[in-house]
């Protein structure tokens, strides 16, 4: 079964894109079979990844939504070897109406992810920037989110409202959605605020922030006009560099939370086999936790 990860925040152009792109072409590196799921009507994420959005009309993520096709018969494959997307075009922004209507409408993407799942190792959706219908779809099918930051004066801005959504969807719709990490983006070493957003939010989110900080970098910025991800486009970059080793701290920190899931399934089977048929199920969690 994949691991589902959402990268959201409603601030705009803080690095969810590329993030979404890089981390995903950074864990084919990894040899780990990944897709990326264009939740955003821009496309950012189908164009920078050189799957034109305007030839996919017919099949892209949207009809999934509405339900018109399977999932698994919108997949593109990518020029990053293992890498597929789901593409977005503009017609998703219809989807926010159109859903309104429709049964389990907060459920449409996790239903059809349902059915691709073993097919990957990591599924990354991209969001747009707002808190509507299409992010709450996202995080409604993820395992766990990850917020990218930009590093400058209003980063934190919104930050609590995400936060707050989050804790509302793991209350209603998800329970299992926990916080993945808190990424700094576009950091700059000669700028004295860049290192104080850094220790700001270190503060405040201490382990919680992935300890690969990705620095403002033209590459990163140049790479999707050329419809590859970084590592086909200057695979010695920074940019590279950095998005490989948060890849790998990403991929460490759900391998140890997979261990120690299965190491406290067999406690926790006993513990509700000894408990009588009649025991109330337990409350979900208002609270996002790692
Ligand atoms: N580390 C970086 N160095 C330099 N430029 C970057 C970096 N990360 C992102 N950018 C550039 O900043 C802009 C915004 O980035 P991106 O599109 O990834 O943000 P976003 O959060 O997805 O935006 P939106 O909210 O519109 O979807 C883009 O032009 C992108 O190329
Ligand atoms: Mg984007």
């Amino acid at each position: 079964m994949a691991r589902v990860i959402c990268i959201a925040n409603q601030k705009g152009g803080v690095g969810k894109t590329t993030s979404s792109v890089n981390i995903a072409a950074a864990l084919c590196q990894l040899k780990k079979r990944v897709l990326i799921i264009d939740m955003d009507p821009q496309g950012n994420a189908s164009s920078g990844l050189g799957v034109k959005r305007f030839g996919t009309q017919d099949s892209s993520i949207y009809q999934v939504l509405i339900g018109e096709k399977n999932l698994h018969d919108v997949l593109q494959q990518t020029s990053e070897e293992g890498l597929f997307v789901a593409t977005a075009n503009p017609d998703l922004v219809g989807a926010e109406i159109e859903l309104v209507d429709f049964e389990r409408r907060e459920y449409r993407l996790k239903d059809s992810i349902a059915t691709i799942s073993d097919e990957f190792d990591y599924i990354l959706i991209d969001c747009p920037p707002s808190l509507g219908l299409l992010t709450v779809n996202s995080l409604s099918a993820a395992d766990s989110f990850l917020v990218p930051l930009q590093c400058e004066y209003y980063a934190l801005e919104g930050l609590s409202q995400l936060l707050n959504t989050a804790g509302l969807i793991k209350k209603g719709l998800n329970p299992r959605l926990s916080i993945e990490g808190i990424l700094l983006t576009m950091f700059d070493t000669r700028n004295n605020l860049s290192h104080q957003v850094v220790s700001e939010i270190k503060t405040h989110f201490a382990d919680k922030v992935f300890e690969a900080i990705i620095p403002r970098n033209v590459r990163l910025s140049e790479a999707p006009s050329h419809g590859q991800s970084i590592f086909s486009y200057d695979s010695k970059s920074i940019g590279a560099k950095r998005y490989l080793s948060l890849a790998k701290e990403l991929d460490e920190r759900v391998q140890k939370r997979i261990l120690k899931s299965q190491t406290s399934e067999p406690a926790k089977a006993t513990e509700q086999a000894q408990q009588p048929d009649n025991s109330p199920a337990p409350e979900p969690q208002g609270e996002v936790n790692a």
